[in-house]
């Protein structure tokens, strides 16, 4: 069959008729975006949702910084009015990291205030650095809170002087954990004090509402922090809250952030074990760098990917709907900091 000859109507068997058909999807594309950008609020005539709210939902996952081993005893040969020495009592630069700023919370990671917590040493030292942020505190209680000798205002057990301090934010002064939400995140506080929490293991008071806790809110992103780590490479690890860790893995938790070693220390995800795990496994730090002092390495634990000795600062953690970012901040004039991105499972 001769097709060279085939009939078409005019004027259908123009070129630039063909061309017009062809390019007739794109037109309408065009338009249509077009008109969604004169008016936004056809495709959703009830919704208060504009183009500025999209813009700024986008950029403002809320950010919240964390540290522990913070303020000096007033009583410390160091502390020098607040201002601190060159390599101790730096809480008042820690802090300046966080006034002025917009973080949406401040993670306090225990032995807040040195030497033993006593409710007039928080006056002194605690209350003019880190204090200035203490209406978007959410705090956990260190060991040193609990001690009752060889600092200021020390007699009252049962680390009064931080429960005092803190008040309704610290949670039931017998127990010492609690939780709240942050943007879309769950955020854990916990005890590692444990003889003074009622326990850490899973059949704890406290390990049974850490359970019930976590079964309660099916958030996609987990973070739960307490003073004393799992896993550290400075010689303070302990195994007491490993029944925290397998119970917020069996959760699907994300973050753990702990102190008590003066370290900066960054972990890969892992599981309680230890055992590298890179689908469901917790990432740890260990944020000991609140200004008091630091301590060593004693040795490089498994799955730790850096960390720092020598330098205070937080840890700023940028909380997205279903990832995280995070960044050591280090104090003015110090250089060592560190970043990444992690999503959440
Ligand atoms: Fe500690």
């Amino acid at each position: 069959m001769n097709h060279k000859n085939r009939s078409i109507i005019p004027p259908f068997d123009n070129v630039l008729w063909r061309r017009f058909w062809y390019y007739i999807p794109i037109i309408l594309t065009f338009a249509g975006l077009i008109w969604l950008l004169l008016y936004p609020n056809w495709i959703a005539p009830n919704s208060s949702i504009n183009k500025s709210d999209l813009a700024l939902a986008a950029g403002t996952d809320p950010v919240v910084a964390a540290a522990g081993d913070i303020a000096c005893d007033p009583g410390n040969s160091n502390f020098n009015s607040g201002n601190g020495t060159s390599s101790a009592c730096r809480q008042k630069f820690t802090s300046d990291l966080l006034v002025n700023t917009d973080f949406a919370g401040i993670l306090v990671l225990g032995d807040n205030q040195y030497e033993c917590g006593g409710y007039q040493a928080f006056l002194q030292s605690y209350n003019l650095s880190w204090g200035r942020v203490k209406s978007i505190t959410h705090p956990v209680v260190g060991n040193h809170e609990y001690l009752m000798s060889d600092g200021t205002d020390c007699a009252s057990a049962n680390a009064a002087g931080y429960f005092t301090y803190f008040g309704a934010a610290a949670g039931d002064p017998s127990k010492g954990y609690y939780s709240f939400n942050i943007g879309a995140w769950h955020l854990v506080a916990l005890n590692s004090n444990c003889n003074a929490a009622g326990g850490c293991s899973a059949t704890s008071p406290q390990g049974k509402w850490l359970e019930a806790d976590l079964a309660a809110h099916t958030n996609f992103c987990t973070l739960a922090y307490w003073h004393i780590p799992l896993f550290s490479s400075g010689s303070r690890a302990s195994i007491n809250s490993k029944a925290f860790w397998q119970i917020l893995y069996k959760h699907n938790a994300d973050l753990i952030v702990s102190a008590h070693d003066h370290i900066y220390e960054r972990f890969a995800p892992q599981t309680p074990a230890g055992i590298l795990d890179s689908i469901n496994g917790i990432r740890e730090f260990i944020v000991g760098s609140g200004g008091a002092n630091h301590t060593t390495i004693a040795s490089v634990a498994a799955n730790s990917e850096i960390n720092n000795t020598d330098t205070y600062g937080v840890l700023k953690l940028t909380l997205h709907p279903s990832s995280y970012d995070w960044q050591f901040i280090p104090e003015a004039g110090k250089t060592f900091t560190d970043s990444g991105t992690g999503a959440c499972h």
